[in-house]
């Protein structure tokens, strides 16, 4: 069983010239909090940690379950990159966005368990907005029933063999860009369990996600803590 910690990103969105990832939260680089907390989860044989080409040199981690390697262009190539440095061996991966620095011992326990017995796990917590669809940004396109609807979250964890086999048919069939591995393996019409997230695990995208996430770390009330 292995983890891949995805902070490979540019983060666009957030707007700084360094990664997000890379963020002072209480004086600590972003990436630091979900990286702890996986290494406090004695389960995985390698912990494999993609990072943006330009700041590898930046990253000196002394822990040899932890092996850093170069993310790609998108999500999907970072991810992809990781299946090919994969030890040869490897049963299962756990995936999860370095940007969700609440992520719980429990979901990734949940995740472990679950994704032995099903091949293909979700983290997921039910949508309290109701969720609209629109095709051109200007109207909707459709209202879907909210308490049909969820978020998608990470961790997100598979069998190596299936999450490799999704990734390759993706690329035949010219999917480049996923936002998440979910998507890929839906593709083969596999079924995806869901575990149970955590308002909590939210990521961090833009200037406020970091400025309620220090609020939450300030009053201790954030999910690792609970
Ligand atoms: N990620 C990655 N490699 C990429 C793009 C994203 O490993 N080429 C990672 C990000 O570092 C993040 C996670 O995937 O931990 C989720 O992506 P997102 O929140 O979209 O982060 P960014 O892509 O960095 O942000 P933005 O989309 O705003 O540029
Ligand atoms: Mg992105």
């Amino acid at each position: 069983m292995i983890a891949i910690l995805l902070m490979g990103g540019k983060g666009e969105r957030f707007g700084n010239d360094i990664p997000k990832q890379f963020s002072l939260l209480m004086g600590q680089p972003l990436y630091t909090y979900a990286l702890d907390i996986f290494l406090s989860v004695n389960l995985f044989d390698k912990i494999l940690l993609v990072i943006p080409t330009e700041y590898k040199d930046t990253i000196d981690i002394k822990n040899s379950r932890v092996q850093c390697i170069t993310g790609g262009k998108t999500r999907q190539e970072s991810v992809y990159n990781a299946l090919q440095a994969s030890p040869t061996n490897t049963d299962f991966v756990v995936i999860h966005d370095i940007a969700r620095p609440f992520v719980s011992k429990k979901i990734i326990l949940d995740n472990i368990e679950a994704v032995q017995q099903h091949a293909a796990v979700d983290t997921c917590y039910p949508a309290t907005d109701t969720i609209v669809q629109s095709l051109d940004e200007k109207f909707i396109h459709s209202v879907l029933i909210r308490n049909e609807m969820y978020l998608g979250q990470t961790p997100q964890s598979f069998s190596y063999s299936l999450l490799l086999k999704a990734h390759q048919k993706a690329q035949k069939e010219g999917i480049l860009n996923a936002t998440d591995d979910c998507q890929l393996v839906q593709r083969l019409d596999f079924p995806i369990f869901m575990v149970l997230g955590s308002k909590d695990n939210f990521k961090i995208t833009e200037h406020k996600d970091l400025d309620y996430a220090q609020f939450l770390l300030e009053k201790n009330i954030h999910g690792t803590a609970k």
